[in-house]
């Protein structure tokens, strides 16, 4: 399975903090926000990578994120001339996704808790897979009905009257077929290829499960300045009270596999001297503990 990160868009509602950089390279607590989206789909096993961003912007994600061999990655990029929509995402990936199976996750989502995604991704045989959360403003997002059996049975975009508290979040799974799907779209009445249509479509076919994220697991957006500092005191709540960090691709590559321990020692060496770095020399640390129990 390939990922899509998608983190263009105007970035309007944090103006003056996107004039020079976007919304997904500014700070959630210690990191850049693209890295909580990008962590979440190594953790679910994903090596290959496609980040889209406008022009402007996609040369510093470049200078971020490199061609991903640092964290044993694949990382290509491309073009979104303008934000015409979430699914123009799979047309402008198109020679990227390939054959493939794909997953697309929004450069503003932060997830954290279990490991749902994981098994989705393993337990993927096709048609689409995205997922529901329970949230206090459903109006703001893409809308999941479900039935008495827990199927789902509407999704709506932004609806005015909301006919769940189920929101969809920004993490989506589609066999190769979304690529067809995707360039047989209208723009919506707002003027964008909208993502809850390619849902809507592999409804249609009988092909879409819906996953619900149960209480435990959070989904925070951070397209305000407000939920952007939310986001932040979420994160550093969590690090500090458990000592790990959430959003950390160099730690979620090794633990996933991608890197071998003399990998991360090698990369751990070359960061500065910060807070950091200190992380992953005890995250280091820890796997050569565990590896030679006797020499500590
Ligand atoms: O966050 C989940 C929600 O994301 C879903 O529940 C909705 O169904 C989905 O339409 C989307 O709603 P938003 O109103 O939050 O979408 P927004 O336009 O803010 O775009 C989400 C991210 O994707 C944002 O970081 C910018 C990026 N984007 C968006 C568009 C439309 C692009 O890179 N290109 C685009 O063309």
């Amino acid at each position: 399975m390939k990922g899509i990160i998608l983190a263009g868009g105007a970035g309007s509602r944090l103006y003056p903090l996107t004039l020079v950089a976007s919304k997904q390279l500014q700070p959630v607590f210690d990191k850049p926000m693209v890295y909580y989206p990008l962590t979440t789909l190594i953790e679910g096993g994903i090596r290959e990578f496609c980040l889209i961003s406008t022009p402007q912007d996609l040369p510093r994600f470049q200078q971020l994120l490199g061609d991903g061999r640092q964290w044993g990655l694949n990382i290509e990029y491309r073009e979104q001339a303008r934000p015409a929509g979430i699914a123009q995402a799979f047309t402008i990936a198109d020679s990227f996704i390939g054959s493939d199976a794909v997953t697309l996750i929004l450069g503003d989502n932060i997830f954290y808790g279990g490991d749902i995604f994981q098994r989705a991704f393993a337990d993927f045989h096709g048609g689409a897979a995205i997922f529901g959360y329970h949230v206090n403003d459903p109006e703001r997002y893409g809308v999941v009905e479900f039935d008495a059996q827990g199927q789902a049975i509407s999704i709506e975009e932004k609806p005015k009257n909301p006919r769940s508290n189920y929101a969809v979040p920004g993490l989506y799974i589609f066999d190769n077929e979304v690529v067809a799907v995707a360039r047989a779209l209208k723009p919506s009445a707002r003027g964008e290829l909208e993502i809850t249509d390619v849902n809507l479509e592999y409804m249609r076919r009988g092909q879409l499960r819906v996953f619900r994220l149960g209480r435990g697991f959070a989904w925070l957006d951070a397209g305000t300045s407000s939920s952007l500092h939310e986001a932040s005191a979420y994160v550093q709540t969590i690090e500090k009270r458990a000592g790990i960090k959430i959003g950390c691709p160099e730690e979620a590559a090794f633990r996933r596999g991608f890197l071998s321990l003399n990998d991360l020692e090698a990369l751990t060496a070359r960061i500065p001297q910060c807070e950091y770095r200190d992380y992953l020399l005890e995250v280091a640390a820890e796997a050569r503990r565990l590896q030679n129990p006797s020499a500590a």
